[in-house]
């Protein structure tokens, strides 16, 4: 009982930050993002009655307890769904550095949640993928659908999922990540979820990100470059704001992100489509549309500090491969 499948990372527009269910993933806000082509994890299951145990290999090597523990939990809701009663061996690939603001979690229990779903032999509707790849990662939820994706907060388990809201060739939106560091984040977003209430600014945030929501929303379908640039921008410094004023406080900023956004703020000032956002890590999103791309690619490239760049235009669902 074995299928392998293939899930892209996202990056939001329109952030996640807070539970309002820590247990059952049910966030605190809406949010949007669109799946990054190219930008992916590939992962086999292999359900065995052989197995005492669930196993984990990631990149080629054992993985440590805590992400082991993390998966096996997150197969245990599977089994417990599919009415399973087997173990199972994860293997699992990314294409990208793992836990420096690109996030891995999304694509890697969206692509988990359809192998092991398929390597049961069973066929669950896309809405139910979403809710069940949340459980194990917030974002994940939103690496299941194709293009572009809203996650709606929803009340239970069963309505908290996300869908497309445009597919992915209704505007050639690329993202230019600015790679400021590789290396692992101290604190990891889900800790961080957890302390997002002991800011001031999470209930000011929550309150108003439904109408954040609906400018990103009417940007999108308008394909209005200023009116996106605005929202995203200011949804990102919002969630780094509360994370800041949290106690402890997370800083996720370098001196080299600073200085990027700030050279995103006058390209865009010179007329080039460009804008930022940032996730729990410094490396910098530049967004852009396909005209633009290489001229913000060579750009970002010749910034110092920038020690790479990953370049992304939107990308498809997660799906079977194999
Ligand atoms: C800053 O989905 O990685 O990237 O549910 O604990 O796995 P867990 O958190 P995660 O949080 C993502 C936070 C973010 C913003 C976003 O992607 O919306």
């Amino acid at each position: 009982m074995q299928a392998t499948a293939q899930a892209h990372s996202n990056i939001a527009f329109i952030k996640y930050w807070g539970n309002a269910d820590d247990a059952l993933r049910l966030p605190a806000n809406p949010s949007i993002s669109m799946n990054l082509a190219g930008v992916t994890t590939t992962t086999t299951v292999v359900w065995d009655s052989a197995l005492q145990t669930d196993s984990l290999s990631i990149n080629d090597a054992p993985a440590d307890e805590k992400a082991t523990q993390r998966v096996a939990q997150h197969l245990e809701a599977i089994r417990k769904r599919l009415k399973l009663d087997l173990k199972a061996a994860v293997t699992s690939g990314n294409n990208f550095p793992m836990g420096a603001g690109i996030a891995s979690s999304a694509s890697s229990f969206a692509a988990l949640t359809v192998a092991a779903v398929a390597a049961a032999g069973a066929t669950l509707t896309e809405r139910e993928l979403s809710s069940i790849a949340r459980l194990g990662s917030g974002s994940a939820s939103r690496s299941i659908p194709a293009g572009y994706v809203e996650w709606c907060t929803g009340m239970s388990h069963d309505e908290s999922v996300a869908y497309t809201i445009a597919p992915a060739d209704h505007w050639s939106l690329v993202d230019v990540i600015g790679v400021i560091s590789t290396g692992h984040k101290e604190v990891g977003s889900r800790e961080g979820h957890g302390t997002a209430i002991t800011s001031d600014f999470q209930a000011a945030r929550v309150a108003s990100a439904p109408a954040r929501l609906a400018q990103c929303k009417e940007a999108l379908f308008g394909k209005d470059f200023a009116k996106f640039a605005a929202v995203v921008e200011h949804d990102s410094n919002l969630m780094h704001a509360v994370m800041m004023t949290s106690r402890p406080p997370l800083f996720y900023w370098q001196p080299a992100s600073l200085l990027l956004m700030e050279q995103v703020r006058r390209w865009r000032a010179e007329g080039l489509n460009v804008c930022y956002t940032l996730d729990a890590g410094p490396n910098v999103h530049c967004l852009t549309t396909a005209e633009h791309a290489d001229e913000i690619e060579a750009r970002v490239r010749a910034l110092e500090g920038v020690q790479s760049v990953i370049r992304a235009a939107v990308g498809g669902g997660a799906a079977v491969v194999g």
